[in-house]
């Protein structure tokens, strides 16, 4: 049996450095469950000199993280650096090809690259493992790929992206706007200096690619995934969904259709206060899972943080000493099916619709004779006082409806927006279910 397990960790932010801190402070905690020594030979970062809080006594500090990539004394290489390309990718590549075992917290690099990395892993016999890359310190991919694994999954759907639940849960409990609380996110380490990745909905989507390539066994497709972030969210909106009995999520759902297709879909959706969904406040994470025999399961917890995330990364390294190897898609890579195409939903579905219209009389009817021709029922309509930004005599117009084909709302959207009452770019949440 091997005498000891050797870790290189390229990237000392939020998570490398809780990584290296835990693997040094709970070492013999860590050594007993992974059945040898865990040490840390090597690290890489951009700036040498920066105090991480543990101590580098006996590890090799590199600037190029390239390098670790090729040095004897290492076993796997922890990539923490982020980034779908560049470095990161760089660096994966060049272990796996030196026989190097990996492990990564990356989601935006193995929705781009899964695929391929994963069948140079399993071509060259080593592990390729992110259990940290989706929902942070909740055990989703394991769950998926392991506790999981004799099932249909039908439908996979979660709050992916906690920067977005927080600031969407903050606005439903404070009554705070959106950019004051994304501010107050950044302040608190949970949103990026540039938040677009997390509030486009892409950080999402990119959890939602890996969830489905293993929940589905195809490749993964990021390109396959329908994104829509939440920008356009206003306490208007909010109240709004309020006054329904309603809040606001960012919803990422993956599921088969009919026909067999994947449909992919990140989204945010108005959300009944009676709901699990609706229950999941701050930084959270949940995941359901849907499948024949089992029904549907359900984890939450925090989806991202340094302590959480190092969780995730940690059990891959334990995994990995005591020889708990699978392919990083559930089954090898040669064997997934292509990766999905983006299809077109078609189940009727009930909307909220938010316009910005001209507070001028005929508004109303113009709107609603657009509905009526592409036989939308409106179940509601609300004209509220003027707009929280109304200096221009401007007024928000909410409606709901029944429900309608998808491809009814989009034509009817497109009149709509031509109208020259109306002032923006429509905002259309799809109405979700308890
Ligand atoms: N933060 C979370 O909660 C979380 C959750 C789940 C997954 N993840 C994933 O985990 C990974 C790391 O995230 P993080 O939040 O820890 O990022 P971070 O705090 O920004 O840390 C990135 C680290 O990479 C180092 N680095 C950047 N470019 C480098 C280069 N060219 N050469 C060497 N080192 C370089 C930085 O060095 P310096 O410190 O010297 O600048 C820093 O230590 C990402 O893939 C992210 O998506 C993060």
């Amino acid at each position: 049996m091997k005498t000891g397990l050797q870790l290189a960790i390229a990237g000392l932010g939020t998570v490398g450095a809780e990584v290296a801190r835990q693997v040094i402070s709970n070492n013999a905690h860590f050594q007993r469950q992974a059945g040898m020594a865990v040490t840390i030979t090597a690290v890489s970062a951009r700036d040498a000199d920066k105090d991480r809080g543990f101590s580098m006594q006996g590890i090799q500090f590199c600037d190029n993280p390239l390098a670790l990539a090729s040095m004897d004394n290492v076993d796997v290489v922890v990539e923490l650096i982020g980034g779908s390309d560049g470095v990161a990718l760089d660096l994966v590549e060049a272990a796996i090809a030196n026989g190097k075992h990996v492990i990564t917290a990356n989601k935006a690099l193995l929705a781009h690259h899964g695929y391929m990395l994963a069948e140079k892993a399993e071509k060259a016999g080593v592990m390729l493992a992110a259990e940290a890359s989706v929902a942070g310190g909740i055990p989703v991919l394991k769950t998926l790929r392991e506790s999981l694994s004799g099932n249909q999954i039908t439908r996979i759907t979660g709050i992916l992206n906690g920067t977005c639940n927080y600031i969407l849960s903050t606005m439903q409990h404070q009554g705070r706007d959106f950019d004051d609380v994304l501010a107050e996110a950044q302040a608190l380490g949970y949103a990026e200096a540039d938040p677009s990745f997390d509030i486009d909905g892409v950080d999402a989507a990119h959890k939602l690619a890996l969830l489905g390539a293993i929940g589905f066994g195809t490749a993964p497709s990021i390109g396959a995934v329908d994104v829509t972030g939440v920008r356009a969210i206003t306490m208007t909106d909010m109240d709004n969904a309020q006054k329904l009995g309603c809040t606001i999520r960012l919803l990422a759902e993956a599921e088969k259709n009919t026909d067999g297709e994947v449909l992919m879909r990140v989204r945010p959706v108005i959300q009944p206060l009676d709901s699990q969904l609706a229950k999941i406040d701050g930084p959270l994470n949940a995941v359901t899972f849907t499948g024949e025999p089992i029904g549907a399961i359900t984890a939450i917890g925090p989806g991202a943080g340094a302590g959480a995330t190092a969780s995730a990364v940690l059990a891959d390294i334990v995994d990995l000493a005591v020889g708990r190897i699978t392919p990083f898609f559930g089954i090898p890579a040669s064997q997934l099916a292509a990766a999905p195409q983006r299809v077109a939903p078609q189940k009727e579905e009930c909307y909220f619709i938010r316009l910005k219209v001209y507070d001028r009389p005929g508004v109303l009817a113009d709107i609603t004779t657009i509905l009526k021709d592409h036989a939308i029922s409106v179940e509601s309509l609300l004209q509220s006082g003027r707009s929280d930004d109304g200096e221009n005599g401007d007024v928000p117009v909410i409606l709901t409806t029944h429900e309608v084909p998808p491809q009814a709302i989009t034509a009817a959207i497109a009149e709509l927006t031509e109208l020259p009452t109306v002032l923006a770019e429509p905002v259309i949440l799809t109405m979700g279910h308890a």
